[in-house]
């Protein structure tokens, strides 16, 4: 693990910064950056059809699909991997050998951006609670990248969330498999917990509305507690309990643990075949 950044703000960054792609994720971080204080006057979005909210950014002084862009300082690239080719020559104009271009696309590798793009560039694999500032964040460097790149990358990508930076690019593939596509499986989580509640008996609401509410409470305790969650599980767990009974079912050799490990596999294996 890569030691973490110190120093670095998004007020502190540098010259003209263009957003690709100003979709969910790419809005997200923009609504971020702009939250915590980057001067809308430096951010240039590039999106064939922005939505009405991104359009409405124009008044704060974010300049829309500008006819005369020349090379930016930052190019962050938050557009489909498959719309990625396409958009790759229009974006390439933006782009100087000293440009840090940071992508958020899922498989894109970093010899892919620089073959498209060229710069500096930064691979990063966000994961949706992005857009409520409460995603997790994983981003590796290329080696031309410098630490004053690093340090605006790391201030862009943190307005969404936490980061964390690794040196092997290897890696994307697992945190894209864990973090990136996390979420999905908690909120199956959330589904299955309530569809097994509807087979002990509950209305379907209610057992939406009690599986809902646990999966988003733990999620938030976690959050806030520095206990492990194997002892935030432990606290819930009394001897020979209702809990105790159910985590039985759960961590039996056949139960969740094995599953886990195929579906963090499979989604692994996916990742490098996508990669591109
Ligand atoms: N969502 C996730 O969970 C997640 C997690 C990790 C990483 N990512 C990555 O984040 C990226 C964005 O995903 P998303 O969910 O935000 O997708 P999205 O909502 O579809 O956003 C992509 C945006 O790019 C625009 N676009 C298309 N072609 C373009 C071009 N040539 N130049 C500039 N903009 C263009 C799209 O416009 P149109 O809608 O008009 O096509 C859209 O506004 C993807 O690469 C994805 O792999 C997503």
């Amino acid at each position: 693990m890569v030691a973490p950044l110190s120093n670095n703000t998004l007020q502190n960054i540098p010259g003209t910064i263009a957003l690709a792609g100003a979709g969910k994720m790419g809005g997200a971080m923009l609504t971020g950056w702009l939250a915590g204080g980057l001067d809308a006057s430096r951010v240039v979005v590039i999106d064939p059809q922005p939505s009405t909210e991104i359009s409405a950014l124009a008044t704060k002084g974010v300049r829309l699909n500008p006819k005369d862009a020349d090379h930016v300082d930052t190019l962050v690239v938050a557009v489909k991997p498959q719309s990625f080719r396409d958009a790759g020559a229009a974006l390439k104009s933006l782009v100087a050998p000293s440009t840090l271009v940071v992508s958020i696309m899922a498989g894109t590798t970093i010899a892919a951006l620089e073959e498209v793009c060229g710069g500096a560039v930064v691979r990063a694999m966000p994961n949706t609670p992005a857009s409520i500032g409460r995603g997790i964040t994983v981003a590796v460097a290329a080696s031309n990248v410098s630490a004053a790149q690093r340090a605006t990358a790391d201030a862009l990508l943190r307005a969404t969330g936490a980061v964390e930076w690794v040196d092997d690019e290897g890696l994307i593939d697992a945190v894209t498999a864990v973090s990136g596509s996390g979420p999905a499986y908690v909120f199956l989580l959330a589904e299955e917990l309530a569809r097994a509640g509807v087979e002990a008996g509950l209305p379907e609401e209610l057992a939406t509305k009690l599986a809902r509410a646990t999966v988003a409470g733990s999620g938030e305790l976690l959050h806030r507690s520095d206990l492990p969650a194997a002892t935030l599980r432990q606290n819930v767990t009394s001897p020979g309990g209702t809990t105790a009974a159910a985590l039985e079912v759960l961590m039996a050799t056949d139960g969740l643990r094995p599953l886990m490990i195929r579906a963090i596999a499979a989604a692994t294996k996916r990742s490098k075949e996508l990669a591109k």
